[in-house]
């Protein structure tokens, strides 16, 4: 009722006829009936549709209530298609995993130190005072599948920061201790537009075709430009995860009033100002950090991103450091909030916000693994400080907590810190 006077008015106010009149109201109740699908599924009161930051550049794109509602349908369909099929975890388990991520190499403990150099205009919510976080680290394999690691991939890196005090932008999720940050190893993703999202999704997840045949038709669904970033998002090859630079790709709030991109950039230890502060300067640093990490040798391993992570960590017994930071909004032209495919590169530079240091460690018991895959990591585990933005954002509100949901209900996963969120104190 409300949403009828909300669009009869708006529509009398703009001199729409009756019949524009009926099929906007349609559209509109359309577009609700969508969004209660969704929220239903993510099991959340919270409408992301409802809280967008036009001030900040947001915008609904058109329909894309519906969009989501049907990708999010395409999903938890094909996750629980491959749960009857028996499809197993890396210890060969029968479980309901992730859709995308399917494949953790690991999870580490690590300590988040918020620098004591952030600028006064970027002291908002985790980086308001310096503070050192417990943290958990998420290394995986982008695909829906547990797949040999040297196969053409996206790798991600998922941080959740523990005991993070202040009431979170959903308040009915999950984990309200933790404030997560999820990237991937390349700057941009490949798609905005929700719509064209669903509908390559509809091919990758149809069960047609194979591995790389699936993920080729799929592409054919998405204009060239779109097709050949989504080849490039997925189709890199690394030698360790713990030395691959990563990026938000999506951009989030950074305070009230202000945008920000944010990555995760490996430096040495005992280096961490060795990244440059000029624009140009950070991306041919970034590159090159990536290209001295490529690998291109196809192995019979299946696990070796893990092996080349527990040689690193275990073996060497080495320290691994990231440095944590921002590259802030400039303009809507050069860097756009609801288009993630833009590289926001070529218009703003990082500024450096935390010191992220990995310890030596063992992390590979079972009971680890376990943990760390019972764990959910999300971008709208946040701070209002650090709120997710534009459509991508609002897409994976709705599909990760409907996945994750699901996957331990699945599971049975009752652990304490998979409900109210990890402390960083956990050993196994
Ligand atoms: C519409 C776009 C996207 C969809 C539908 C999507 C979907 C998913 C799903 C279903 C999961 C598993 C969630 C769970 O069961 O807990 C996931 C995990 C993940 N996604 Fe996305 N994703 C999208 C975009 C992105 C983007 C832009 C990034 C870039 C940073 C990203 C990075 C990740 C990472 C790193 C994980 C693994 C997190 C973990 O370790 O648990 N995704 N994604």
């Amino acid at each position: 009722m409300r949403t009828l006077l909300r669009t009869t008015s708006a529509a009398v106010a703009l001199g729409l006829s009756f019949t524009a009149l009926a099929a906007c109201t349609q559209e509109t109740a359309d577009d609700d009936a969508a969004a209660d699908e969704a929220l239903t599924a993510a099991g959340t009161t919270y409408d992301p549709f409802k809280d967008i930051d036009p001030a900040l550049g947001e915008s609904l794109w058109p329909n894309e209530q519906k969009d989501i509602a049907a990708t999010t349908r395409i999903i938890t369909s094909f996750l629980q298609r491959r749960r009857a099929e028996g499809r197993t975890d890396t210890l060969g388990r029968v479980r309901t995993l992730r859709d995308a991520h399917a494949k953790a190499h690991g999870c580490v403990k690590a300590e988040v130190k918020v620098r004591s150099d952030v600028p006064a205009d970027m002291k908002v919510g985790v980086f308001a005072q310096p503070k050192t976080y417990k943290a958990w680290i998420r290394f995986s394999n982008g695909n829906s599948e547990v797949r040999y690691d040297w196969k053409r991939d996206a790798r991600g890196m998922a941080i959740k920061l523990t005991n993070v005090p202040g009431a979170k932008v959903v308040k009915d999720f999950p984990e309200q201790s933790t404030q997560d940050f999820v990237m991937i190893n390349h700057p941009v993703f490949f798609v905005d537009n929700p719509s064209q999202y669903a509908s390559t999704l509809e091919v990758f997840h149809s069960g047609k075709g194979f591995e790389v045949l699936g993920q080729l038709l799929s592409v054919t669904r998405l204009p060239l430009e779109n097709a050949k970033l989504a080849l490039a998002v997925n189709g890199t090859q690394i030698e360790n995860p713990v030395a691959e630079p990563y990026w938000s790709m999506a951009a989030y709030k950074l305070g009230p009033n202000r945008a920000a991109k944010y990555a995760s950039i490996p430096v040495a230890c005992d280096a961490m100002d060795s990244f440059p502060r000029d624009r140009a300067a950070q991306t041919a640093w970034l590159r090159k950090a990536q290209e001295a990490n490529e690998s291109h040798l196809p192995s019979a391993h299946r696990d070796e991103l893990r092996a080349a992570m527990q040689k690193t960590l275990e073996k060497d017994k080495k320290d691994v450091c990231y440095l944590f930071a921002m590259q802030p909004f400039v303009d809507l032209e050069r860097t756009p909030i609801e288009h993630t495919t833009v590289n926001w590169d070529a218009a703003s530079a990082f500024v450096p916000v935390a010191n992220v240091r990995i310890p030596a460690q063992t992390f590979t018991s079972e009971a680890q693994d376990t943990f760390c895959d019972d764990m959910s990591f999300t971008p709208w585990h946040a701070l209002p400080e650090h709120k997710p933005l534009g459509v991508v954002s609002r897409t994976r509100l709705i599909v990760y907590a409907a996945t994750s949901k699901l996957r331990r209900a699945d599971n049975g996963v009752g652990l304490r810190s998979a409900l109210t969120g990890p402390t960083g104190d956990e050993s196994f």
